[in-house]
């Protein structure tokens, strides 16, 4: 697990892109697992930016995302579709039909989940999975005590997450209670993890996870089972890290070849 801590959000953000854009140079037919929330925001503005200046191609990319609300269909204003749709897919150019979310207006969520883990399957797997976190460890809609070793289903969302997300729904009463996401044992799979996280309320979510131990409690906390996971830090998320001095000294002093 590699923490690397900059001094904004925003430089943190331009670097993750980098490592973003570099598998896509690297390998044009990639897979990436995708994240919503305010987090990924300035990752998704520099590779739109990179994609208009510099020509970095999205055309045999792949992407799947994380998680959807259940019971509203991809227009609804609160929708990841839709936010997905406005805030990156409008601006880069994925062919429509490689984006793939759970479609949250499925009448069958059980065959839904099974399909959407079969085309993950059939994709050949996620070659670089973007996280987020919630302030209490949740990845994906995966709440604390979800098993580790969980694959694309159901959730309750806990009242904490349905309150942090009421915004887009004009009210917690209108947050769906229920959702459908990856599940852990399905994130675990993908090949590269890059988890950001920017801000105080993090902190402590990033100290369990970082420095804690390996518990459903704390979701996020399974990466440390992972062989290759890159988390990306502003100075606020970093602030409650015991090791924080060791983790910048090993950043500053990469030799070139392990630098993004
Ligand atoms: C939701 C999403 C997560 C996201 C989290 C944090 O719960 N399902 O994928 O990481 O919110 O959101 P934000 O980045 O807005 O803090």
């Amino acid at each position: 697990m590699e923490v690397i801590i900059l001094e904004s959000a925003q430089a943190a953000s331009e670097l993750a892109a980098r490592l973003v854009a570099r598998r896509v140079r690297e390998l044009p037919e990639c897979t990436l697992g995708l994240a919503t929330g305010g987090t990924p925001k300035a990752l998704y503005a520099e590779l739109i930016r990179m994609h208009h200046d510099e020509g970095l191609d999205f055309k045999r990319v792949t992407t799947f995302n994380l998680d959807e609300y259940l019971g509203i269909p991809g227009d609804h204003p609160g929708s990841y579709r839709r936010e997905m749709q406005k805030g990156l897919f409008d601006h880069l150019n994925i062919p429509s039909d490689r984006t793939h979310l759970l479609d949250g207006s499925t009448h069958d969520p059980i065959a839904e989940c099974a399909a959407f883990e079969n085309r993950i399957q059939r994709a050949g797997g996620i070659d670089l999975q973007l996280l987020g976190i919630g302030g209490d460890g949740h990845i994906g809609f995966n709440e604390p005590t979800s098993s580790l070793a969980s694959r694309t289903r159901i959730k309750t969302l806990t009242r904490e997450t349905r309150m942090s997300h009421a915004g887009h729904f004009g009210g917690e009463a209108n947050v769906p209670p229920h959702v459908l996401t990856m599940g852990i044992g399905t994130i675990l799979e993908a090949e590269e993890q890059v988890l950001l996280a920017f801000g105080e309320s993090k902190a402590d979510a990033i100290a369990a996870t970082v420095e804690g131990p390996v518990t459903a409690y704390v979701p996020a906390s399974c990466l440390q089972m992972h062989k290759n996971v890159r988390i990306f830090l502003d100075e606020g998320a970093a602030s409650k890290l015991k090791r924080a001095r060791y983790y910048r000294e090993t950043f500053a002093g990469k030799p070139d070849w392990q630098r993004v």
